[in-house]
């Protein structure tokens, strides 16, 4: 992640760098300064990403870009999708994220319902470089949710160019928002078919943000897209008008909902 108007003054590539892990973060340090990858307070903004990708565990097939702490990754395992591949750029987050997927492999063959679910991981690979070879060469697939957290990254608003060849009609996407407390206007919100929910850190027992670089309010705007299709990839059920936050979340739908 990144904050919209933060300048990265680290020179060379982020796969060069030497990351700290520690239990609460991420770190790596250039030049003196020391930058935060990902840090543990993000926790409820990564629950509720998960659970919207994955439509509450309807989404069977997830694409996550950037493992990082794997807070995220988790939330997303405990709806159990058939297939949740992660692209990690890395080499040491990727070793990290491999230990991950070894372990949730492990456990799902143990049982015959759970035998055919996957983490599959892409190590050490760029996304916007394996979103442009064919599936066959990359290993990706179209998906019913994706998930993107990434780190000062340079292509992220190219990503709009391959949502029709990776999310599914009726998928879902989220990414990390680096726009803090602005929204965009209401028209262009439903010009580009995203809406927001409102993420109150204090009501998930964050009552000051530890210091950093990338989000320092209390609220966070969680995107929510949706693409559209001739096809709705999920019925509603009666009642069910489409996103439910998590119950006792104390989470307001803002925009369209
Ligand atoms: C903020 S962390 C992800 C945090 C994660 N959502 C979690 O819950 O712990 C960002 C991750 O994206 C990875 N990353 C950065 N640029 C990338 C790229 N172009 N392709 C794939 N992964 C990338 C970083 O190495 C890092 O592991």
């Amino acid at each position: 992640m990144a904050r919209a108007d933060y300048k990265f003054e680290y020179k060379g590539s982020l796969k060069e760098k030497a990351m700290v892990f520690a239990a609460d973060k991420i770190t790596f340090s250039d030049d003196g300064e020391s930058y935060n990858v990902m840090m543990d307070w993000e926790a409820p903004i990564m629950k509720q990403s998960a659970n919207f990708v994955t439509h509450g565990g309807r989404s069977q097939t997830i694409l996550e870009l950037g493992f990082g702490m794997g807070i995220s990754a988790e939330y997303i395992q405990s709806y159990s999708p058939d297939l949740h591949t992660i692209i990690e750029y890395h080499p040491g987050i990727a070793e990290r994220a491999q230990v991950f997927a070894d372990r949730k492999n492990r456990e799902y063959s143990r049982s015959k319902e759970t035998q055919h679910k996957r983490v599959n991981i892409i190590s050490g690979k760029d996304w916007f470089a394996e979103f442009q070879k064919d599936f066959r060469n990359s290993g990706l697939i179209q998906y019913h949710g994706i998930f993107i957290d990434t780190y000062n990254d340079q292509n992220l608003s190219k990503i709009k160019d391959y949502i029709t060849k990776l999310l599914s009609p009726g998928g879902r996407m989220t990414w990390w928002n680096p726009m803090q407390d602005i929204l965009p206007s209401v028209e262009l919100q439903e010009e580009r078919n995203i809406t927001y929910e409102q993420i109150k850190l204090s009501e998930f027992g964050i009552k000051s943000i530890p210091t950093n670089k990338y989000h320092t309010t209390d609220i966070y705007y969680m995107p929510m897209y949706t693409r559209e299709g001739k096809k709705e990839l999920y019925e509603p059920k009666e009642g069910e008008g489409g996103y439910q936050p998590a119950p006792g979340d104390g989470i307001g739908i803002i925009g369209k909902g």
